[in-house]
């Protein structure tokens, strides 16, 4: 089966300081979800950082979709960002003077989509937030700003869903509903989902486990 994501004995150091990353291995199947859980500060965020191409490995090799992430240019890794990742970050980074409906409309436009309407509307509706399409990110609740970072993750078409704490500053029955929907993607949208979280109401949903800890990448179950 194709491999999504293929990394072998990955370090990662910011600046020569201290290791962050130690050794990691670590392959994901395609539509195959897996959760990495880990204190804060185990390295987490780096680590979706390096596979989601938006941090280089210090050692190692990251391959994403085959293609070696040490090799890229950083033009090639935007590309690679826009078309084939789909990213769910902690603070959302959503553009706050944008509609939902514009914030969608504009990773979309940036992968040179221009047909844009179909898909966004489905994607809202998929995610029960078409009624916000026009509402700014401010005038959301916290469940709906993050149902439409899903939206947003899939609107190219990813083959991997990358998400960094999907579930932080909701109350239980919203993160129940989140990790429902996150998790009902992979095969409605033939994607994988890779999940990083140190929230423990998260673990259940997984079978397939890891945990960050002092640098290393350790199965659990
Ligand atoms: N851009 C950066 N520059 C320097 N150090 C960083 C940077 N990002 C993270 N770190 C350090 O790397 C370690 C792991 O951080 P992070 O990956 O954010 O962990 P987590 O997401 O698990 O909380 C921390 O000690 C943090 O201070
Ligand atoms: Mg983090």
């Amino acid at each position: 089966m194709q491999k999504i994501i293929d990394i072998t004995k990955l370090s990662k150091s910011y600046d020569d300081k201290e290791v962050v990353l130690k050794d990691i291995s670590l392959s994901v199947k395609k539509k195959e979800n897996i959760l990495i859980m880990g204190r804060s500060g185990a390295g987490k965020t780096t680590l979706f950082k390096v596979i989601g191409c938006l941090e280089k490995p210090s050692k190692g090799k990251v391959k994403v979709l085959g293609k070696d992430v040490t090799k890229l240019t950083m033009d090639e890794m935007s590309q690679l960002r826009l078309t084939e990742i789909g990213f769910i970050f902690q603070d959302f980074n959503l553009l706050p003077h944008l509609t939902a409906y514009e914030n969608m409309e504009l990773v979309m436009n940036l992968a040179g989509k221009n047909e844009t309407n179909n898909r966004i509307m489905k994607l809202l509706k998929d995610m029960g937030i078409q009624k916000k399409k026009n509402s700014l990110p401010s005038e959301m609740s916290g469940g709906e700003v993050r149902r439409l970072t899903i939206a947003r993750a899939l609107a190219n078409n990813p083959k991997v869903v990358l998400a960094d704490e999907p579930t932080s500053n909701l109350d239980e029955k919203n993160s129940k509903n989140i990790m429902k929907l996150l998790l009902s993607l992979n095969k409605k949208y033939n994607t994988s989902i890779i999940t990083i979280s140190h929230d423990p109401l998260v673990k259940k949903y997984f079978r397939k486990k890891y945990e960050l800890r002092d640098g290393k990448l350790k199965k659990v179950r």
